[in-house]
């Protein structure tokens, strides 16, 4: 089970590498740390485990959050029709966006982040994703508003980028400077 002990803060090098491909078909090992990861938000978003354990809710979380440099990402979370999108990804791309950009109101947050950061980060308001999942599926999602937010923001933890990164005029600890349009 995955604790927030398990989870590698800000300034840790693992969160400024671009992770790996991740080989297929999924080893047992690669399929047991997405499951533990999904696994995670699941029992973030329980009130009564989150207490238990004290968790930190999350609806997203990269490998590279564990501390493995690879090229997977689970989300768990529900868009604006209330449908639950549960999936681990495995090698996800964005293979398209649209122009239009969007943000979240009160700014984004991360779970290997320990403070607040005001600002508002840019985001694309719609994106396609291609990935193999959990199940062994390869699926491609359309995915909009707060779902693609949180898409974006964990594709940025496999490229080694955070999401001050892209606050404009944030000078914070961590920063670093990324192309605008970096995917
Ligand atoms: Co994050």
């Amino acid at each position: 089970m995955i604790l927030m002990d398990n989870i590698v803060r800000e300034g840790s090098r693992v969160l400024r590498e671009v992770a790996k491909e991740v080989d297929m078909p999924l080893s047992e090992e690669d399929l047991a740390l997405l499951q533990d990861m999904l696994d995670y938000l699941k029992n973030s978003q329980d009130p009564e485990i989150a207490e238990k354990y004290d968790l930190r809710p999350g609806s997203g979380l990269a490998a590279p959050q564990v501390g493995v440099s690879k090229r997977m990402f689970a989300i768990h979370t529900t868009d604006e029709k209330d449908q639950l999108y549960s999936y681990g990804f495995i090698n996800p791309k964005i293979v398209s966006h649209s122009i239009e950009e969007t943000s979240l109101e009160n700014g984004e947050g991360c779970l290997s982040v320990d403070r607040e950061v005001e600002g508002e980060v840019p985001r694309y308001a719609r994106v396609k994703l291609q990935a193999d999942t959990l199940e062994g599926e390869r699926v491609t999602l359309r995915l909009r508003g707060y779902l693609a937010i949180v898409v974006q923001h964990e594709m940025d933890h496999l490229n080694g980028i955070m999401f001050y990164d892209r606050i404009e005029g944030y000078a914070g600890p961590h920063k670093k400077e990324v192309p605008r349009t970096a995917l």
